[in-house]
Formats: structure tokens, C-alpha cells, sequence
């Protein structure tokens, strides 16, 4: 089998695909055959050309908008991309926000915005996605960060809900195991998108020259690890999270 036909009649469900590195995964896995649902939270204009990228590539591709903190946005979600697409196979969850503050001026609403998104909306999405997903053979890959195990300052509490995505796919895993179902996180350091921009203006030559591989990790440097996680070439790797830094920790 040729890789761009490889996941050819699978059905893929990017989450956070209209932006940055989920839009990179979601145009990966079409280019190797997959039909992608791409969703957003607000950004539809986004998830609309991530889509006609895909169609005029001769792919196909429609996009869903949910707030993966709401339970009921997250059902209307899979109930929609399977009456579409009739089922799911694939699962990337790539939705997730990154504010950084430090200790002294942080409040309890800052901690349970952080953690809503990237842990309760990791465990609601999983939950929900499984009983409608191809078993055996299905495919989870959500995002945790090189931050959860090498944090820097003011990154505590978005370093501890990757930490915690960390720790849920390698439980998860022993759930999801007896039922032929794979979940593994992709753990990347500064990868350039919308979500770093800031971090890169303030940081990026630090960051270049630190890294061994010399450069600012793009999108299409994780695409390609979230692909071969959501292909039957990772078919003995599960509960794991793979590091993807450049060299850097
Ligand atoms: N970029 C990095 O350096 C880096 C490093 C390590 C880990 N990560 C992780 O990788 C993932 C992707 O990061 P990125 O840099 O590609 O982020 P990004 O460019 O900021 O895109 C974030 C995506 O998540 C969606 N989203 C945010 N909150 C959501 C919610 N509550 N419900 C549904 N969708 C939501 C956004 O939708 P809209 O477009 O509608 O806003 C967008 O599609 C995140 O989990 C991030 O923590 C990123």
C-alpha cells in the first residue's frame, strides 16, 4: 500500500483542526486518504479553508463547529461527523489554550479555564468518541506539550493539564486496549502557530539557538507524527506520549 493511500476509507475527526497544528494533521491524513472532519470553536473562516484546501486537493472534508468544554456541544459533534461520514476511525484532538501567568496573580477561574479546555475537554471528547469509533482498529492521538515535563516560568498550570493528558492516554490505554482501540499524546516544544507567536517574538533566537535542530518547529513537523499514529504502522504503540522538540529537553 502506497503511504498516500494508506488511511484511504478511513474516517478522521480533527478537533482544533481550523488552526495551527491540528489544520496541519487534518491536511496530512486527506493527503493520505482519510475524509476529515475539521472542527472550531469560533474560527470558522479558518476551518472553511482547511476544508477547501482539502476538497480542491481532491479530498474530502467538512467542518463542525464545538466547544469541547460543553458535554451536549461535544455529542451534537460526534453525532453529526458520524451520520456524516458513518463512523470515525481516527481521532485527533489538537483543541487547547495555552495562557501563561505567574503564581502570585493567578485565581481559581484561570486554573478551571486551563483545565476545562485541555483536560476536561480530553477525557468528555475521548468518552464520547469511543462507543462510536471502529473497534478493533480505532485511532486517539490528543496533544500534550514538552512543557509537562520540562515546564518553564509562569507555564505551571498549562504544564500540569498536559502532564495530566499525559497521564490520561497512558490510563485510558488499559481501558481502551481490550477493545483494539490505540491512544497515544504528542508531547511538542515550540511549534509555530497562532498559540506562540507572542513566545516566538520574545523568545525565538533563545529558542533557535538551543535547539539542536537549529530552527522553530513548524506544523507539518507533528502532521506527520500524528499520521503515523493514526495509521496501522503504529498498531503496538499505546498510552505512550512522543516527545517532538527539535532536540531540545
Ligand atoms: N504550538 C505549540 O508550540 C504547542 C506546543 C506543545 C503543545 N501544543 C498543543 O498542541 C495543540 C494545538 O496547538 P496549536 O498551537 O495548534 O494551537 P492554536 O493554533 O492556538 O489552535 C487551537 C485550536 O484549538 C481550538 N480550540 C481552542 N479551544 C477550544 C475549545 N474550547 N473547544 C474546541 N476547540 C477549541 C481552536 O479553534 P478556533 O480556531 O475556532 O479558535 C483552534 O482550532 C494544543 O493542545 C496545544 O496545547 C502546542
Amino acid at each position: 500500500m502506497s503511504a498516500s493511500s494508506s488511511l484511504s476509507s478511513k474516517v478522521a475527526l480533527v478537533v482544533g483542526g481550523s488552526r495551527g497544528i491540528g489544520a496541519a494533521a487534518a491536511r496530512k491524513l486527506a493527503s493520505m486518504g482519510a475524509q476529515v472532519a475539521v472542527t472550531y470553536k469560533t474560527r470558522r473562516d479558518a476551518a472553511d479553508e482547511v476544508v477547501s484546501d482539502i476538497t480542491e486537493a481532491g479530498g474530502k472534508a467538512a467542518a463542525f463547529e464545538a466547544d469541547i468544554v460543553q458535554a451536549p456541544a461535544i455529542d451534537s459533534l460526534l453525532q453529526a461527523v458520524s451520520a456524516r461520514f458513518g463512523g470515525i476511525d481516527i481521532l485527533v484532538n489538537s483543541a487547547g489554550i495555552a495562557p501563561y501567568r505567574p503564581l502570585g496573580s493567578m485565581d481559581a477561574a484561570f486554573v478551571r479555564e486551563i483545565m476545562d479546555a485541555n483536560v476536561v475537554g480530553t477525557v468528555l471528547l475521548t468518552q464520547a468518541a469511543v462507543p462510536l469509533m471502529t473497534s478493533p482498529g480505532g485511532r486517539i492521538v490528543h496533544f500534550s506539550s514538552r512543557l509537562a515535563t520540562s515546564p518553564i516560568p509562569t507555564s505551571s498550570v498549562y504544564a500540569a493539564s498536559k502532564a495530566a493528558v499525559s497521564a490520561l492516554v497512558h490510563a485510558f490505554s488499559k481501558e481502551l486496549g481490550p477493545k483494539g482501540i490505540t491512544i497515544n499524546a504528542v508531547a511538542p516544544g515550540v511549534i509555530e502557530t497562532d498559540m506562540t507567536a507572542a513566545i516566538i517574538q520574545e523568545r525565538g533566537r533563545a529558542i533557535r539557538s538551543t535547539t539542536p535542530l537549529g530552527r522553530i518547529g513548524q506544523p507539518d513537523d507533528i502532521a506527520g507524527i500524528v499520521a503515523f499514529l493514526a495509521s496501522p504502522d503504529s498498531d503496538w504503540i499505546t498510552g505512550r506520549t512522543i516527545l517532538a522538540d527539535g532536540g531540545l529537553s
